[in-house]
């Protein structure tokens, strides 16, 4: 038999935290986060304020560089990366490729990793920092054609080249949204709740996606190769897939008459896997600040946009239950970020199968941030050690003795 106590003992003085729960990964200065008062800040701003007061390019630049620009920074800072919107007609190729039902953040993480191959300089672990800087406003301005195509590829569609006269948001809406066949004109309601919701999701300090940027970038690997991991972290139901699975929860729920108590019950059965989507938070255990400001911005949306969405109804008439509930009070479970998010991308217009792809956007400035304080920083390769528990030396046994 396998003595574990002794094979531990043998290993050294290993602490095993699965998950992180309590094990830091490293120093950073960018975005604060206290779980139990509710409170976000980027670099040392209130995320109230910011999605009040600024735009996502300005967050980016924060993020990305620490202080907020001046006017004349943020124009170049807009100026550069407006320059490069478009990106290689080859990754129309790549795009081709994809069978039409592929999920576009798939395809996402796919055309990002191909920039390697594009801009091959970018795998140079010692580039200077100009070249670092390039990499960075590439991959900012690129992320929402590829996002718009690989929905265009998604539907069928030609894809729409990106129009430089227009701000981030509107112009990845009219990429999203136009039409050889019609005049589509950006609504200003939708552009500007579009980028409160990317403010909100700009960064979360050491989140799964964010971890993983960090992880495969130090290994000096380059910074789209990072990104494109981090998409893939982010695509999972309990991370940024979580906006998709809350509208198709509500949906359910909806179809099945629009008993909230019972899918409650099933939440609450521990033989049951079903989990009540958009609730909890691994870090959050008050509220998460991210909701309330989305919440409320929900229903301005909606109220300006004169939608009325029954999904809504169903998403309050879970909260409230929820709130009063022990089961919930006791673990501490509120309504994330993604709670209210979809509700909002689905007022805008955007399809239930690029609400993760909306994050990744938001989360662009984030990872990148982090990415360049990780190398700037000089950060070790990152690598968790384990306590094996497998089996002892044993002799190889033949095929025929098997
Ligand atoms: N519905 C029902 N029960 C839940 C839920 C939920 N949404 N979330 C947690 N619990 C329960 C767990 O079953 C567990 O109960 P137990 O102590 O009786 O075993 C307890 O609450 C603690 O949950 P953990 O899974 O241990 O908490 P953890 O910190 O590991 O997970 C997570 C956090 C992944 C967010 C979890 O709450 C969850 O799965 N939520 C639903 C998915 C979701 O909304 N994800 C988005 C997160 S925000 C973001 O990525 C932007």
């Amino acid at each position: 038999a396998i003595d574990i106590a002794k094979l531990r003992a043998e290993s050294g003085l290993v602490t095993i935290d699965p998950g992180f729960k309590n094990t830091g990964s490293t120093e950073s200065a960018i975005t604060f986060l206290d779980g139990e008062k509710g409170i976000l800040r980027y670099r040392g701003y209130s995320i109230e304020e910011l999605a009040e007061k600024s735009t996502f390019l300005e967050v980016s630049y924060l993020l990305i560089n620490g202080e907020l620009p001046t006017a004349k920074e943020l124009e170049n800072f807009k100026s550069k990366i407006t320059h490069h919107t478009l990106i290689h007609e080859d990754i129309k190729s790549i795009l081709d490729g994809f069978p039409s039902n592929a999920h576009p953040m798939g395809v996402l993480s796919s055309l990002v990793s191909s920039l390697t191959a594009f801009y091959p300089e970018s795998l140079d672990p010692n580039r200077s920092a100009e070249g670092v800087n390039l990499s960075i406003l590439r991959i900012l301005a690129k992320l929402p054609t590829m996002a718009a195509w690989a929905y265009k590829n998604e539907i069928g569609h030609p894809v729409n080249y990106p129009d430089n006269r227009l701000d981030y948001c509107s112009n990845f809406l009219k990429m999203m949204f136009a039409l050889p066949t019609d005049d589509y004109k950006v609504d200003p309601v939708v552009a500007s709740a579009l980028d409160k919701l990317l403010i909100l999701h700009a960064d979360h300090e050491q989140n799964c996606s964010t971890s993983t940027v960090r992880l495969v970038g130090s290994s000096h690997a380059s910074l789209y190769a990072s990104i494109s991991g981090g998409i893939n972290a982010l695509w999972g139901p309990l991370h940024g897939g979580a906006n998709q699975a809350v509208i198709e929860m509500l949906e359910a729920i909806q179809a099945d008459g629009g008993d909230v108590k019972k899918y409650m019950a099933k939440a609450k059965d521990k033989d049951d896997p079903f989990r009540l989507m958009g609730f909890g938070h691994r870090v959050y255990k008050n509220f998460d600040p991210r909701a309330k400001i989305i919440k409320k911005a929900a229903d301005d949306v909606l109220a300006k946009l004169g939608i009325n969405d029954p999904i809504l109804e169903i998403a309050k008439g879970l909260e409230e239950v929820a709130l009063s509930d022990p089961y919930f009070i006791e673990r501490k479970l509120y309504p994330n970020v993604d709670f209210y998010s979809g509700i909002i991308y689905r007022a805008i217009g955007i399809p239930t199968s690029m609400f993760t792809v909306m994050f990744a956007i938001g989360r662009l400035p984030g990872w990148i941030a982090q990415w360049k304080e990780m190398r700037e920083n000089g950060e070790p390769i990152g690598r968790p050690r384990q306590i094996y528990t497998g089996a002892n030396l044993r002799p190889f046994v033949p095929m025929e003795k098997r």
